[in-house]
């Protein structure tokens, strides 16, 4: 058992007590237009809205060691010629004390070495597109120390993509003004860029440097840079090359004396006609950079912004807090849960340590479920969202794959036609009514491809999402498939024999009859909460439509859906069965085990009972529910990419957690809450704290992939952070298991919880009202509600009846 680090509940943060963490172990900065990455050693980049376009810091992809770069900061004892770096270690300075605390928002990196402390806290805070490093340094010496202290960060070229590969070009193009210790980074300012980055200090500077070789020296890497190690900047100005940002602070301490000297690292942007002062020259006019740097090297200011910060991550997590018998389920529910949710809202999958910033966008079926994780948090921002995802839908009822957050405008770069997307925007949409009962969203005029002029109401997208599935339905009456469906490498059509061609964008064979046994699952429960969202607006007709159109499709699983023990995964291009005993490899697959009987399949004839006794006893291992099983060991042309995975990673066979929840849904549908959390627990990334090694991604945020049994080394994780296995744990977790669940009329409060628990208490913020809920069971007993009591009087059911804004609602369940 290795452990690198701990949870501070109280506080919470998690705190990194070693630097070398198998992975570099990170955290996000930034909540609007600045974000950062920042690893445990400082590692990392920023950007401006954009992680590609507007790139602030460079990253340099597959380095040796993984975060390399970043941001540095260096110590040297003028007396000793010794020099170290507070926030990492190298083979050539050892910390004598090192601590990483991630918190929301922010990281703080402490340590000590030769008898200094130094403590730095980053941060970007709200009104300012910048990143904040507040570092305090304390002689714990009994005797005066003379120090230098050094920072540095190197800038990237803006175009995160072009910077990386055009360097022809870009060697020859930076540029840089250094003015009152300000260095600007202004790289393409004097054509078509308006805007700049700059890295500005508290301190009066005994020298600066712009250019990374003189910084570093020639054959030397962030480990022992030559200024460093000689105690003296060459204040260089670039021209082309490597412009980087360093400054050099003098500090002489007394025995216990501290100082706290503060970096603001900063993005700004003049309007065109306004770039230059004096008018007409090449220099920079920085007279709004200059107002928002003061600001923030005023000490007061800098605790201000903190405070700030600290108290909107409280606000966001308000909503829901609860105190169960299970410490995993408290800190991951009220904290980094919720936390990893508001981070998929701000970087859907675009930039994490393993999604490069310069590939995704927002994908649509990716973005609608996220926002079940962070409705209750943002709703007028998740309604925002709905209202931009939906503005990408096809005039067909169908979905561009993606959108670019900057222009917001759809496009296929990462493949089309996949065929279960638009089926996920009638999922959001409900997720938001129940939350928020704010029908006026289903009134809104929104345009199909952003076309003008194309305009109608939310609820006709709706309908063409349906409509789209209906009118694409193969010879077993299933979904076709399209290019794929929620998972991306099940490619029935593509056949592809080229190496290195894209699965995602290659031209599909035509003529084919692939469908998808999950699509049909996730229509029927997509087509179950539009027909009520339909018959709750009075349109009963349209209601019975659609439930027949739902119960039409459960039909077709029954029929031509179900293997004899399990649902079946799909028919492929030429409608041989997927899934299926029949099949040597990739017999079992999660997926539609759980979509279907979330979507009501199988709840009456015990076919979703006997799916899920054949998830325990072929799919379920001890790190979480493997995506299927047996991986396939051999290239299939006829799958596509997901046997281009070796057996075990990624779609072929790993616990590709983002399905997990859906199980563990479908287990408290059939009421069997000690399953549902026992997977709960397998995937948990706290309660899997105590194997840290083998599992090597954070302990505090779910991961995308955890390596299934067939793989070298069964439970290493991978891909943390952007994953939608923060929404949907997120739900089965506090809906299902817990049984906290929004509905349009009301709170259902419908636990299907472990029998070993006793109940647990918890509020919840709903329209506006705070409902304090305290559930009792005896422990040992699989328990299910009966008796609700609602502010002392016993109401029949689970649905607590909405009540007013303003009001608290004492709610009392018991279960037996
Ligand atoms: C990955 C999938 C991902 C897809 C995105 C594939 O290589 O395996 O998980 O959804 O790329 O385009
Ligand atoms: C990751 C993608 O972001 C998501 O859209 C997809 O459903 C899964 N991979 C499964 O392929």
């Amino acid at each position: 058992m290795t452990r690198f680090g701990h949870f501070d509940d109280e506080r919470r943060e998690y705190r990194i007590e070693r630097p070398d963490t198998p992975l570099p172990w990170i955290n996000y900065l930034g909540s609007d237009e600045f974000f950062s990455l920042i690893s445990n050693t400082g590692g990392g980049y920023s950007f401006f809205r954009d992680a590609r376009l507007r790139r602030v810091t460079r990253y340099r992809y597959n380095n040796v060691p993984l975060d390399t770069g970043g941001r540095a900061l260096y110590l040297r004892d003028r007396a000793t010629a010794e020099f170290w770096s507070p926030l990492r270690q190298s083979a050539h300075h050892d910390l004598d004390a090192y601590e990483c605390a991630h918190g929301l928002g922010y990281t703080r990196i402490g340590s000590q070495h030769l008898g200094i402390e130094a403590e730095t806290l980053f941060f970007v805070p709200f009104d300012d597109p910048v990143e904040i490093w507040r570092t305090r340094i304390t002689n714990r010496r009994d005797r005066a120390a003379s120090l230098s202290l050094f920072s540095a960060v190197e800038f990237c070229l803006w175009d995160a993509w072009d910077d990386a590969t055009n360097f022809q070009r870009n060697l020859s193009i930076g540029e840089v003004e250094v003015e009152a210790g300000v260095v600007y980074h202004k790289t393409e300012y004097r054509e078509r860029r308006d805007h700049f980055a700059y890295f500005g200090c508290s301190e009066p500077l005994a020298g600066f440097d712009t250019r990374l070789d003189r910084f570093l020296g020639p054959q030397r890497g962030w480990d022992r840079p030559l200024v460093v190690e000689r105690g003296e900047s060459t204040n260089s100005i670039a021209h082309g090359w490597a412009p980087c940002g360093s400054h050099h602070v003098s500090l002489e301490l007394e025995p216990g004396e501290s100082r706290d000297i503060v970096f603001v690292l900063g993005y700004a942007e003049n309007s065109r006609n306004a770039k230059f002062d004096p008018p007409g020259s090449q220099t920079i006019a920085k007279a709004g950079a200059r107002a928002v740097l003061a600001r923030y090297l005023e000490a007061s200011e800098t605790t201000l912004a903190f405070a700030q910060l600290r108290e909107h991550w409280d606000r966001l997590l308000e909503p829901l807090q609860v105190t169960t018998p299970n410490a995993h389920v408290d800190r991951t529910v009220n904290v980094w849960n919720a936390y990893q949710c508001m981070i998929t809202f701000n970087l859907s999958r675009s930039a994490s340590f393993f999604e490069s910033g310069i590939g995704r966008g927002m994908g649509f079926r990716d973005s609608n479920q996220d926002l079940l994780g962070f409705v209750h948090m943002v709703p007028e921002q998740a309604r925002a969202r709905i209202l931009d995802l939906a503005a990408t839908q096809l005039a067909s009822g169908g979905a561009y794959h993606q959108y670019q957050p900057l222009t917001k405008r759809g496009n296929d770069a990462v493949g089309s036609g996949f065929n279960d997307d638009p089926l996920w925007l009638v999922l959001a949409v409900a997720a938001y009514l129940k939350e928020t009962g704010d029908s006026t969203i289903l009134d809104e005029q929104v345009p199909y491809d952003n076309a003008p002029n194309s305009e109608s109401t939310l609820t006709e997208h709706l309908r063409r999402s349906i409509s789209y599935t209906l009118a694409r339905r193969g010879p077993h009456g299933l979904p076709l498939i399209g290019r794929a469906d929620w998972n991306d490498c099940l490619n029935l059509n593509c056949f592809s024999e080229t190496p290195g061609e894209p699965f995602q964008t290659t031209e599909n064979r035509h003529g084919g009859v692939a469908e998808s046994v999950f699509i049909a699952g996730l229509f029927a429960l997509a087509a179950g909460e539009l027909a009520t969202i339909a018959e709750r607006a009075g349109r009963t007709a349209e209601g019975t439509q659609l439930r027949a159109a739902r119960a039409e499709m459960q039909a077709a699983v029954r029929e031509h859906g179900w293997d004899g023990s399990w649902f079946l995964r799909a028919y492929d291009y030429s409608g041989a069965p997927v899934g299926s005993a029949a099949n040597d490899e990739g017999q079992i697959f999660v997926e539609p085990q759980g979509m279907c009987v979330m979507g009501g399949i199988g709840l009456d004839d015990g076919r979703a009972r006997t799916a899920l006794e054949s998830v325990a006893s072929r799919l379920a291992t001890p790190h979480g529910i493997a995506l299927l099983q047996p991986a396939y060991s051999r290239y299939h042309v006829e799958l596509g990419e997901i046997s281009s995975y070796p057996p075990g990673y990624k779609e072929n066979g790993s616990v590709f957690c983002h399905t997990n929840p859906w199980i563990m849904i479908a287990e408290t549908i059939v009421g069997n809450g000690d399953r549902a959390f026992d997977y709960y627990l397998r995937i948990n990334p706290s309660a899997r704290e105590d194997i840290g090694e083998l599992h090597r991604c954070e302990p505090y945020v779910a991961a995308q992939t955890i390596a299934g049994p067939e793989a070298a080394e069964p439970g290493e994780a991978k891909n943390s952070w952007l994953t939608g296995t923060a929404a949907w744990n997120y739900v089965a977790m506090t809906q299902w298991i817990l049984g906290i669940r929004p509905e349009l009329d009301g709170l259902r409060v419908d636990p299907c919880l472990p029998s070993g628990w006793d109940g647990y208490r918890a509020t919840r913020r709903f329209r506006g009202a705070e409902y304090r809920i305290v559930v009792r069971k005896p422990a040992g007993r699989a328990g299910r509600a009966t008796a609700l009591v609602v502010d002392g009087r016993p109401v029949d059911g689970t649905l607590v009846p909405l009540a007013p804004a303003g009001t608290t609602v004492e709610v009392e369940l018991t279960l037996a």
